[in-house]
Order: structure tokens, then C-alpha cells, then sequence
């Protein structure tokens, strides 16, 4: 069984009180949490401070938004897996949209980000998606495949419950637009059948695969529903203790029942 994973990408946002104020208020309404895992991931200054706050939080983890693959040296401005570790990290964000776009990242830059993740011992939620204009053409399936083999293949991957992936697309990030639920089951059930090819089957069924753009309290439920889809990527929506914890406490089909 794949546990869901609520992830929190709070992006260049929050001065440290703000961020305590939320985590505290975060976890009075969404903790203890079963049957899910929570990572919150906050900007680099914030690392060791929201790490204190979720130490000893069962099923929280703490997540960087960006590494870089050396260990250490002359590469100012960069921070390494190791100090990431160093932090209290358990995952980090790679290849996001708004690297790629803004920083020109590459395929080859997030294949040595995430080869450098899994040799520290930090998951890596590696991001894909298509642009508007890359949908329009009918290419979302070969724009994330494109990606996702980029950054994987050739990779030592020996468990799959080590590496997370976050389809996004980049037109539904900061939007307020969605995907359909069933949209993005079927592009998330390719990227599976894909995992499949590179790393065989039963690695392709521990992978978490995420959706991310636009997911908000309104909207978790249906998503969490599809079968594929295990968990979101959440960006606005995870500023506000309220939302998030809504969102960390969405319903499933059973909970609904009762
Ligand atoms: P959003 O951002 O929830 O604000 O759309 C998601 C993300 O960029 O990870």
C-alpha cells in the first residue's frame, strides 16, 4: 500500500515568525496524522527552524525546495545534499517549474540532482509537467515522459518508496485552474507505466506520484479519489494553517461514508 503524501511547497515565502505561527497552528488542527505522511517544505533560510518544530511529529518530514548535486567547494550559493541533511531534511524538491523556467534547469541538472538525493539518503519529489501551449498541441503525455526519463533513467533506484513524483502542470500552478481529477489520473497512470519500463514493476508500485497545480481545500477530495494519484503538491494553498490542514485531512471515499 502507498501511504499519501500531503506535501507543503511554501516557495520564496514566510519571514521565520510567520512560519512558526503557521506550523504551530498547523499542527493544532492536523497532527497526529495517520495513513498519510506531510512534508513541508520551506524556503532554505527556514530549514533548521521548522525542523525543530516538527521533531519527534510522527509522519512529518521536512523538505528543501531545491539542492545542488556537489558535495561541498566553491559553489557559492548553492547548497549540498549533505547540508540539507545537516538541517534534518527527509526530501527535496527537484526540477519544479519555476526552476526550470527561471533558472533554465535541464533534465541533465535534475538527473544529477536527484542521483545526488538518493545517494544522501533524501527523497527527491521530482516535478514534471507540460505548459499551455505544450497541451494545446497535444503533447502532455511526451513533454512529462520526456522529463521524467531525463531525470531517471540510468538511475540506481533500489526501493521505490524513496523517490516521489509530482506531476504539475505548469498552467494550473498559481492559476486557481485544476486538472480534472480524471486528466490527471491519466497522464499520473502513464507516468507509472513508465516507471514500470525503467525500474520494473514492483518499484513503479511503492513510487508516490503526486499532483500538484492549484490543489486546494475544495478540490482534494476528488483528486485523492482516482487511483493513481497519491498525494498533491501543495503551493497557495499551504501558506494558510487552515487549508493546508484541510487538505492534510481530506476525505477518502470511506470516511465520506460514514
Ligand atoms: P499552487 O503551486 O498550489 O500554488 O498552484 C503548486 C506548486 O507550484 O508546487
Amino acid at each position: 500500500m502507498r501511504i499519501p503524501i500531503l506535501a507543503a511547497n511554501w516557495k520564496m515565502n514566510l519571514s521565520r515568525r510567520e512560519a512558526k505561527n503557521l506550523v504551530e497552528d498547523l499542527l493544532k488542527v492536523a497532527f497526529p496524522v495517520q495513513q498519510r505522511e506531510v512534508v513541508i517544505c520551506p524556503s532554505f533560510h527556514l530549514l533548521s527552524e521548522v525542523g525543530s518544530l516538527l521533531e519527534g511529529k510522527a509522519n512529518y518530514g521536512l523538505g528543501a525546495q531545491n539542492v545542488y548535486w556537489k558535495e561541498s567547494g566553491a559553489f557559492t550559493g548553492e547548497v549540498s545534499p549533505t547540508m540539507l541533511r545537516d538541517c534534518g531534511c527527509s526530501h527535496v524538491i527537484i526540477g519544479h517549474s519555476e526552476r526550470r523556467g527561471y533558472f533554465h534547469e535541464t533534465d541533465k541538472d535534475c538527473f544529477a540532482k536527484v542521483e545526488a538525493a538518493l545517494q544522501h539518503n533524501l527523497v527527491p519529489i521530482l516535478c514534471v509537467g507540460e505548459s499551455l501551449e505544450q497541451r494545446e498541441a497535444g503533447k502532455t503525455k511526451e513533454v512529462v515522459l520526456g522529463q521524467l526519463q531525463g531525470a531517471l533513467k540510468g538511475q540506481s533506484v533500489s526501493s521505490g518508496d524513496k523517490l516521489v513524483i509530482a506531476y504539475e502542470p505548469i498552467w494550473a500552478i498559481g492559476t486557481g485552474k485544476t486538472d480534472t481529477p480524471e486528466g490527471a489520473e491519466s497522464t499520473i497512470a502513464v507516468l507509472r507505466q513508465e516507471l514500470g519500463n525503467l525500474f520494473g514493476e514492483r518499484i513503479a508500485q511503492q513510487v508516490r506520484l503526486l499532483y500538484g497545480g492549484s490543489v486546494n481545500a475544495g478540490n482534494v477530495d476528488a483528486l485523492m479519489a482516482q487511483p493513481n494519484i497519491d498525494g498533491a503538491l501543495v503551493g497557495g494553498a499551504s501558506l494558510k494553517a487552515e487549508s493546508f490542514a484541510r487538505i492534510v485531512n481530506y476525505q477518502t471515499q470511506a470516511s465520506l461514508a460514514n
